[in-house]
């Protein structure tokens, strides 16, 4: 009987536990035993494992968070930390390795892949980081539910005439910022791909007051830029003397339930990895495009760059007939 493992690492995104359900009950079908590596490499080094099975996962695929857990592990990218890995793996049994994560999590796969263990890359992160797939696992429900806190908090603003600056996650990638910014219609986003400085949301929140488009300015700023949102929320009551509330909207967007196309996407992605495994495949990251999945070479998966949606942003600035900044 083939004996395979998953793993989670990273920050837990929204979809892992749908995954982590499939890939237990297809492993159940053709035959193959499934263990759970508990808090991603770092159990992995602590031999956190456990058995897993249909029983055990049965409620878990509607649950944002991470059934087995997460965790970044500074041990892992130590001197060592893939070596002592490999004899674990060897130790447990474990031919093949699944990873579901983000970018950091990938280069440990790719590393782990280098040292013989049969891996399969699943793309598990809210930051849609990963630039060969078009999106990644948690992305979808991230943006929904940052678009919801929007919503909710602009009633509340528009009563009382105030401007609010808040502030998404998204680590490096404006691309969270940027699709909250586009669904909630947002007077100003900053993200850094587009290199937005302070001056040009006063700029742009100025024109929207002027124009009567709206008396309570929304800016959605991504957590990659190097300026706060205290910062922004300063500069439009100094500049512009609106009255203006920020937040940082922060593990809001990566808890609930996770939405239907990460549901969709998770499961996709844990049928075509049992597949894989089924034809003794590995190596592989898998992906989505056009509404289906696909696998390519590990490395290869993190050659690509980022192909940033500039028409989107140009859609937004163009609504309010702002200048374009790129
Ligand atoms: O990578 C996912 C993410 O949620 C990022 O958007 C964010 O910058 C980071 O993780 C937060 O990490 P932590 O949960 O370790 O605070």
């Amino acid at each position: 009987m083939k004996r395979i493992a998953i793993l989670c690492s990273g920050g837990d995104s929204q979809g892992m536990n749908t995954t982590i359900k499939i890939i237990v009950n297809m492993c159940h079908i053709y035959g193959i035993e499934v263990l759970g590596i508990k808090r991603g490499f770092q159990g992995l080094l602590e031999e956190d494992i456990i058995s897993l099975n249909n029983e055990l996962v049965k409620d878990i695929a509607n649950l944002g968070g991470c059934f087995l857990q997460v965790a970044r592990s500074p041990e892992f990218a130590a001197a060592g930390g893939v070596e002592k890995s490999v004899k674990i793996l060897e130790k447990h049994g474990i031919e093949y390795l699944i990873i579901i994560g983000g970018n950091g999590s990938y280069r440990g796969a790719l590393e782990l892949s280098e040292m013989g263990v049969k891996v399969l890359a699943l793309p598990g992160t809210i930051d849609n980081d990963l630039f060969y797939t078009e999106k990644t696992l948690g992305f979808d429900t991230a943006v929904n539910n940052a678009v919801k806190a929007v919503d909710d908090i602009r009633q509340t603003m528009e009563a009382n005439n105030r401007a609010v600056v808040l502030e998404v996650m998204g680590r490096f990638c404006g691309d969270i910022a940027l699709n909250v910014a586009v669904a909630v219609q947002a007077h100003s986003v900053a993200v850094t791909e587009a290199n937005v400085v302070i001056k040009d949301i006063v700029d742009d929140v100025k024109t929207c007051l002027e124009s009567g488009v709206t008396t309570s300015p929304v800016v959605i700023i991504s957590e990659a830029v190097d300026y706060s949102v205290e910062d922004v929320q300063k500069a439009l009551e100094e500049q512009l003397g609106i009255e203006t509330r920020g937040m940082v909207l922060s593990y809001l967007l990566r808890g609930g339930a996770p939405s239907v196309v990460d549901r969709k996407f998770a499961t996709q992605l844990g049928i075509l990895s049992v597949e894989l495994i089924s034809q003794n495949k590995y190596n592989l990251a898998l992906g989505m495009a056009d509404e289906k999945v696909f696998a390519m070479d590990l490395p290869k998966a993190q050659e690509y760059k980022q192909d940033f949606n500039y028409k989107l942003l140009t859609q937004l600035r163009s609504l309010y007939s702002l200048k374009q900044l790129y």
